[in-house]
């Protein structure tokens, strides 16, 4: 069906009913279930064969001929994307593996893989003519549509739960100009208020059930493949909270198979926190319908999420590409943050480090082949949380201003 004349649409993704991709809408009109963005296929492939997009520099706007706008389209963007996928060659002896690269979400321009569905999704609310954007956040989502909402002009309102968002990301927020509100709730509470308050009027809703979220996030797949040559990996193992991301990663991975670009699919691993693992739970044992946590705990407060709005996809990919759901505890999550950092350089926030606690405990249950090309995505940047990440360490040593004390110090 041809709706905007690019050959696009919204479809729903469980009854198929189809929408315009300007409708102003976050869910099926009909049976109330989240919406995807639909490509023709041909539409896709005559606009690779019109543009030289391989040519282009790796980032987001790359891949614009395999995202929902007119391929003249400006878009509002501070450079995201286009992050670094590492080898991580001693962590591979360490833990007795072939391959392990590690996708560094934490070199966007806000520090998070968010930025990669804010360009795309404040796009379009600049589009839609919005002049407020809003949404629900455990801090990333929020850091990330503040800086695009300032850089766009717009008014931004934020809802985070109090008390529970790390001390970066609320600096982030507040300094870009947000009205930033804490909620006497959880995040699930706060998606909640938002959901209600967005059916009053003008405002646009830039949560991950927003569809055009996801279509920026997806981009990483396609990075990811392009960096390993056009291949994609054997296994991706990816934190999971309102589980959007694991969502954007599998439909980019399945829109580059279907068009050929690479051959093959990912097993996806989806890793939740122990005190926050629906998902996980859902998945394990069969249950058609998710079970909320209604007090979700752990340390990782970016994936502290009881409720996740995209559940059923995060199973369905799961589930599709014969992978895995796993939690790891508190503990598991700092130890593996820590390895990250000091044998790699890549300082993560603490959820970020989930999907190599999850590698190592897979690895001790022989659970995965140690042959596999494996990518473990690091979501966000370690100074997002500076508190949870000095908590672990030692404080440093004080010396005068002399060289028999540092020398004394460097040998202790
Ligand atoms: N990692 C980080 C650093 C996050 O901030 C989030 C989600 C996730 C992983 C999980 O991604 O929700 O798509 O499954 N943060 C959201 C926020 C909820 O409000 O910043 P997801």
């Amino acid at each position: 069906m041809m709706r905007t004349g690019v050959n696009m649409e919204f479809r729903c993704i469980q009854c198929g009913d189809t929408y315009a991709l300007d409708d102003i809408l976050y869910a099926c009109r009909r049976c109330g279930d989240l919406l995807d963005v639909h490509y023709d296929p041909q539409e896709l492939e005559r606009r690779m064969v019109d543009t030289d997009w391989k040519a282009r520099p790796l980032g987001v706007w790359k891949y614009s001929v395999f995202l929902p706008f007119p391929e003249d389209i400006e878009p509002l963007s501070l450079g995201e994307g286009g992050t670094g996928l590492h080898r991580c060659r001693r962590l591979e002896k360490e833990l007795g593996i072939h391959s392990l690269y590690v996708k560094n979400e934490g070199e966007n321009p806000t520090g998070s893989f968010k930025d990669r569905g804010m360009t795309v999704g404040v796009t379009k609310a600049l589009q839609l003519g919005f002049k407020t954007v809003i949404c629900a956040s455990t801090g990333n989502t929020a850091s990330s549509l503040a800086a695009y909402a300032a850089r766009g002009g717009l008014k931004c309102i934020i809802l985070v739960p109090a008390g529970n968002i790390a001390l970066g990301k609320l600096a982030q927020a507040i300094m870009y100009g947000a009205k930033v509100l804490a909620v006497r709730g959880n995040f699930d509470d706060a998606l909640g208020l938002v959901g209600r308050y967005v059916e009053e009027g003008d405002v646009y809703l830039l949560n991950s059930l927003n569809p055009f979220r996801i279509e920026g996030q997806k981009t990483a797949a396609f990075e990811i493949c392009e960096q390993l040559g056009w291949k994609a990996p054997d296994r991706l193992i990816i934190p999971v909270g309102n589980a959007g991301n694991i969502t954007a990663y599998w439909k980019g991975f399945m829109e580059f198979q279907s068009l050929g670009i690479v051959q093959g699919l990912p097993k996806m691993v989806g890793v939740q926190s122990e005190g926050a693992a629906p998902i996980v739970k859902a998945y394990n044992l069969g249950l058609s319908v998710l079970e909320p946590e209604p007090n979700p705990e752990t340390i990782a407060t970016a994936i502290k999420i009881g409720n996740p709005v995209n559940w059923r996809r995060a199973i369905q990919a799961i589930r599709d590409s014969g992978g895995l759901a796993i939690s790891v505890g508190d503990e598991e999550i700092l130890e593996a943050q820590k390895l990250l950092a000091s044998k790699e350089g890549i300082f993560v926030e603490p959820s970020s480090a989930t999907p190599l606690a999850a590698l190592k405990k897979l690895l001790k249950a022989g659970r995965i082949d140690p042959e596999e090309t494996i990518v473990c995505v690091a979501t966000g940047h370690g100074l997002k949380d500076p508190e949870i990440a000095l908590k672990g360490c030692k404080a440093p040593l004080e010396i005068d201003v002399d060289l028999d004390s540092l020398r004394k110090a460097v040998e202790a």
